[in-house]
């Protein structure tokens, strides 16, 4: 596994002298919405097996520079009031309790009293907005949580005045946001864009916007390059991704550099934020760089050799990713469907 490790945290943690913001004191005065950032896909599903789309731990993509999390909700099997961070099913993946993972963020936004992150929830179950607040009640990671004046949508405060009032966590969701009640809770679509995210060969990535759906222009919301590939499996009706680490190195490299510029071509302005897999593996941090137009200086000691994925860091099962935009599984599909993917587990794993 080819594993480049702690890039950003060179280039931007020890920032040589004065003040950093996300690392940079050249951000200090940019607007929230004037970075390139960081994004990981499905940023909790860790691990070197077969279907995890990332090869190290939350805490360490954050420790290296992602600021950007994506994460799904998903009401747990077992006590169903409780809100985990899993993978379509908590019974095929759970990451465990949304309150853990929101509280492991906070301790490092503790840590880290410069940064800036933000977290994008995936919302498959149609969870409503006053559920995702109550957990956030429960964790400590209310007091960094930043209200955006949604009368003045466009308007982003810049870095350092998100970072001066303490408000430093931005939080979206795609689905049943309700900003009256829970004005916090942005309603992702609103403000941010996307490219197609179900690509499955490299020659295939996109400029165009898949959602928010009839979306015709985007003049004013911010954006989001979705940059990673899928293998594909069908069964019966069904649709099974599977990420391609194999091919994680090519695919963070040139094709990266390449759908980038013809993003920025299309849509006239770099985008805001970057989505991959494996965002350890290519030139996905050296781009960034380059496009936030601050210096890039590689780190000391990278390996361009395979090595292991440091498997004493992960913290995070792996699990099979199925297909985001298929309909709520009825019971029986779902109990095949939790077989399939249990035997195909158990097949990977042993
Ligand atoms: C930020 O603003 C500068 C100056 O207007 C512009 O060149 C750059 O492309 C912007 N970056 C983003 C991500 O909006
Ligand atoms: C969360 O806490 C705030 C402030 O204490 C309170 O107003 C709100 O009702 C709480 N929300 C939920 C869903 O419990
Ligand atoms: C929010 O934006 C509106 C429109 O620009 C402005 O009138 C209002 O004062 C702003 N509210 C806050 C709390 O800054
Ligand atoms: C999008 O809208 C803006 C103003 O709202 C306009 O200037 C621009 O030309 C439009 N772009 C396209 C492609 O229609
Ligand atoms: C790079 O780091 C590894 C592990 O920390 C170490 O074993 C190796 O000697 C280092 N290589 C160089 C060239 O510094």
């Amino acid at each position: 596994m080819w594993v480049f490790l702690a890039i950003w945290f060179t280039v931007f943690a020890f920032a040589p002298s004065g003040y950093a913001c996300n690392g940079h004191q050249s951000f200090c005065a940019r607007p929230y919405s004037n970075i390139t950032q960081l994004v990981t896909h499905d940023s909790y599903a860790v691990g070197q097996k077969v279907a995890a789309t990332q090869n190290l731990p939350l805490i360490q993509q954050l420790n290296d520079g992602v600021r950007g999390i994506k994460l799904s909700a998903v009401p747990n099997h077992i006590d169903p009031s409780q809100m985990h961070v899993c993978h379509s099913m908590c019974m095929v993946l759970d990451a465990g309790p949304a309150v853990s993972v929101l509280d492991e963020i906070a301790d490092w936004l503790k840590d880290n009293p410069n940064e800036v992150v933000t977290i994008m929830w995936n919302n498959l179950y149609d969870l409503h907005a006053d559920q995702f607040e109550k957990v956030y009640n429960h964790s400590n990671i209310m007091p960094y949580i930043y209200t955006h004046n949604l009368s003045n949508p466009t308007s982003w405060p810049t870095l350092q005045e998100m970072i001066d009032s303490g408000k430093r966590v931005v939080n979206f969701v795609d689905s049943w946001a309700d900003t009256k009640a829970v004005p916090w809770l942005m309603e992702h679509f609103l403000h941010i864009f996307e490219t197609p995210y179900q690509t499955t060969n490299a020659n295939d990535f996109r400029c165009v916007i898949d959602r928010p759906v009839g979306l015709q222009n985007g003049t004013g919301m911010m954006y989001l390059v979705n940059h990673f590939l899928y293998g594909v499996i069908n069964i019966g009706e069904y649709r099974i991704d599977i990420p391609q680490r194999d091919i994680a190195l090519q695919t963070n490299s040139q094709s990266l550099i390449d759908h980038t510029e013809q993003c920025i071509r299309t849509f006239g302005r770099p985008p805001n934020f970057i989505e991959v897999d494996f965002y350890d593996m290519g030139k996905a941090m050296e781009y960034l760089a380059r496009l936030n137009g601050i210096p890039y200086i590689a780190p000391a000691n990278v390996s361009a050799e395979a090595g292991p994925v440091h498997a004493q860091n992960l913290k995070w099962p792996t699990h099979m990713i199925i297909d985001n935009s298929s309909p709520t599984l009825s019971i029986p599909h779902t109990l095949f469907l939790s077989w399939f993917l249990l035997t195909s587990m158990l097949l990977v794993l042993f």
